[in-house]
């Protein structure tokens, strides 16, 4: 029976009824539908609607619902309750009689989903917390296995300069860590209670709303029940840090599907991680990168989705907000998959050190050393840049690299050219004079790397 049936006469059409429920997708706040039932019956304890006797009994029902629910929380989907709220009030009733319907005493559905979805979203914060910090460890033991390994780094996909398959890791271990830092910071601002507020105006039983938030384990009771019952902002901020992670998570797919083509060859994955093709014998395709990639766009869409639901909706809670669950199920789902896959393609990831350093050779990257070399034999760098890039054409025309130019044919673009320039052209030395703070040498990874492993306690 619907919770509302009192003031209707004629059933719901089954159509109406079929796109109206939720239950199909709200069932996952059961747990969290039960926990605020739990501590709104102990508020009503303290308002004098339920005696000590009677909160127990209804604890009590509940607690053995929430074992239920977590033993079988599919069979949830076999009722046909409106609402995950419908269900646990109805489940409540069957178990404890007419006690189970003064639960709702003082209580209205919006704040109660309101409370449920920030519960279920704390949590969620937690378990992408984890899900970042493990694929942060892995990247950092990668980079840590590969201090050494040089590779070609890229502007407009053209090998530009040469860095360290460590430092490309270490780009994106930052890239997580802000990830991670979003959610903390959104999650100052989801712990907030809206329990208490009612159906839009407050409830009219003079409860404590900051000590009913804190048996909730919220930091503190929201100041406003309009705004309280139709804040959908840490749905939006979930999904925003949601759609950046994703954003970083393709990024990230994207280098390494292209690292692992047949043109780059630097690097191998493994087998765990990449499937066959049902025609050519030879394929190993990056099945689990390019799905990361791909994900990505679902996510974006789930962000922008729910900007849409909300944007022009009037004060206060509109049935439009039930739309705020099955995107935000999906896109933290998403994410957390994808991060997850993310952890488990670096674990099994091999790199082609011979490979990618042939490649860090070739393609001049080791020009703008020249160019700096110049400089620093008085040369201004603008004119450097000009000779550096006859030098480069020369080279090109007889298919050489810079190095493999002998000194007298250097000395014809520039007489300060002297033989000490093959030292400075070398990979080794293009690397380690990126010295300064963030840059490539091997001691600034070493270093980022250590820094790394103490943010994230690593041995
Ligand atoms: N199923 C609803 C939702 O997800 C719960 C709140 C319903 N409130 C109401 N007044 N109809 O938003």
């Amino acid at each position: 029976m619907a919770l509302w049936g009192g003031r209707f006469s004629q059933e719901a059409d089954q159509r109406f009824k079929q796109f109206n429920d939720s239950l199909r997708f709200d069932f996952r706040l059961a747990q969290q539908d039960i926990f605020g039932s739990v501590a709104w019956s102990k508020a009503l304890v303290t308002v004098g609607v339920l005696s000590q006797d009677e909160q127990a009994q209804l604890e009590q029902a509940l607690n053995e619902l929430s074992e239920e629910v977590t033993a079988n929380p599919q069979s949830i989907l076999q009722s046909d309750a409106e609402d995950i709220h419908s269900w646990v009030e109805s489940k409540l009733i069957a178990k404890v009689g007419d006690l189970g319907k003064k639960l709702h005493t003082g209580r209205s559905r919006n704040d109660q989903v309101a409370t449920d979805l920030k519960l279920w979203c704390k949590e969620e914060v937690i378990h992408l917390r984890q899900a970042i910090v493990e694929l942060q460890k892995a990247l950092v033991i990668t980079a840590e296995q590969n201090q050494n390994a040089v590779m070609p780094g890229y502007t407009h996909l053209q090998r530009a300069q040469p860095v360290t398959f460590a430092h490309w890791c270490l780009a994106y271990n930052e890239m997580l860590a802000r990830d991670e830092s979003r959610l903390a910071d959104a999650l100052k601002r989801l712990d907030i209670s809206p329990l208490g507020c009612g159906a839009l105006a407050g409830t009219a039983y003079d409860i404590d709303r900051e000590q009913l938030a804190g048996w909730l384990g919220f930091a503190s009771a929201t100041n406003n029940s309009l705004d309280s019952v139709s804040d959908r902002d840490h749905v939006l901020e979930l999904l925003s840090s949601a759609a950046i992670g994703m954003v970083h998570l393709s990024r990230f797919a994207e280098d390494l599907i292209f690292f692992n083509s047949g043109e780059a060859g630097f690097i191998e994955l493994s087998d765990k991680v990449t499937s066959g093709s049902s025609l050519m014998p030879q394929k190993k395709n990056p099945d689990a990168l390019e799905l990361i990639r791909g994900k990505c766009g679902r996510v974006q869409g789930a962000l922008t989705g729910m900007m849409m639901t909300l944007k022009g909706l009037p004060l206060a809670y509109n049935k439009d907000m039930q739309e705020d669950k099955e995107g935000l199920f999906d896109a933290i789902d998403t994410w957390s998959d994808c991060l997850h896959m993310a952890t488990l393609v670096l674990d099994g990831i091999q790199i082609r050190r011979p490979r990618c350093e042939e490649a860090a050779k070739q393609g001049y990257a080791n020009a703008t050393e020249l160019a700096d070399y110049l400089v620093a034999k008085g040369v201004p760098f603008r004119e450097a840049h000009h000779i550096v890039g006859e030098v480069v054409v020369c080279a090109i025309e007889q298919g050489k690299a810079i190095e493999e130019l002998p000194l007298s044919e250097l000395q014809m673009f520039n007489s300060k050219i002297m033989i000490d320039v093959y030292d400075i052209l070398s990979l080794q030395s293009c690397l380690d004079k990126r010295l300064a703070k963030g840059g490539v040498s091997q001691k600034q990874v070493a270093y980022a790397i250590v820094k790394a492993k103490e943010v994230l306690n690593m041995d």
